[in-house]
């Protein structure tokens, strides 16, 4: 195993739960020490006990990245950071004509704006340093609009515009900016989220295990590859959409109307 990671200063949001979690969990493993945020503290205080015993040291703050004064506190708590890693978010997924306007907002004002609070609070200490990695944990709906998930991935799809514009902006300057792009995966997401809402083409990729994510999180922490997206499948179908995106949006709504007649 690499060693890259050993010692460094790693700040994750979102890690109370799913893949926030197992990348504390898999960052704690390959030696980092973890500042970890989230609202739930008492789950997010499990995750820093279980990651302190993997022999380093993590410290939970109850955060909610919506609020900037939070993401501040965070980052400040961290002191140097070397790794962020923009984890927090969640879905409803309806509509736009259906979509509920305080959804729209909470949900942009988490899944994008929270990213950019922890990012503009973690950047002045990176750039004067010249080294640190930003790792944004966007959405394969960040790179494909979805039927009935419009304003979620508008979330993503912002956040990937910001991760592009970012990686220009500091290319050069010692830091490293990255996303990864994660298919369906087995979390609490769903919850809230309603599967059931998506396009049943949507539907039927299997979903990934949470410790599947954290492992190419990490990687992106080490390596700095600037995209990776997960799995190798949804990495095919979105290379097709970018290529023939007229076809890619043809194919999803005939799957989809197909299956859901079925
Ligand atoms: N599951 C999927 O299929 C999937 C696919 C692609 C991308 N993603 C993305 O992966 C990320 C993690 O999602 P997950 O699947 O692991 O879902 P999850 O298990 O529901 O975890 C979401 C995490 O975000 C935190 N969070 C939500 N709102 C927050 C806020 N205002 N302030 C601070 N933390 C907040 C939650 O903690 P608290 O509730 O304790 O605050 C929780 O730790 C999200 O950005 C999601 O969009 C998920």
């Amino acid at each position: 195993m690499s060693h890259a990671l050993k010692g460094k200063t790693v700040v994750i949001t979102g890690a109370s739960s799913g893949i926030g979690r197992a990348t504390a969990l898999e960052f704690a493993r390959r030696g980092a020490n973890l500042v970890i945020g989230a609202r739930r503290g008492e789950l997010l205080e499990e995750v820093a006990r279980r990651c302190q015993q993997l022999g380093v040291s993590c410290t939970a703050v109850v955060t909610d990245v919506s609020k900037r004064v939070e993401c501040k506190r965070l980052i400040d708590r961290a002191g140097n950071v070397d790794v962020l890693v923009n984890n927090a978010g969640f879905a409803t997924y309806d509509s736009v004509a259906q979509a509920r306007p305080e959804d729209l907002e909470a949900m942009m004002q988490t899944n994008f704006f929270g990213a950019v609070w922890c990012t503009q609070a973690a950047l002045p200490g990176m750039l004067a340093r010249g080294e640190g990695t930003v790792v944004n944990v966007a959405s394969i709906t960040g790179l494909m609009g979805y039927a009935r998930m419009g304003g979620y991935c508008a979330t993503k799809f912002a956040m990937i515009g910001l991760t592009e514009a970012l990686r220009d902006e500091v290319i050069g300057r010692g830091m490293r900016v990255a996303m990864v792009c994660p298919a369906t995966t087995d979390t609490e997401f769903f919850v809230k989220a309603e599967r059931g809402k998506m396009p049943a083409a949507s539907r039927l990729i299997l979903s990934m295990k949470p410790e599947r994510v954290a492992r190419a999180i990490c990687d992106s922490a080490e390596d700095g590859r600037y995209r990776r997206i997960l799995p190798f499948t949804a990495a095919l179908f979105i290379r097709l959409k970018e290529m023939f995106p007229r076809f890619a949006h043809v194919l999803m709504r005939r799957v989809s109307r197909v299956l859901e007649k079925t």
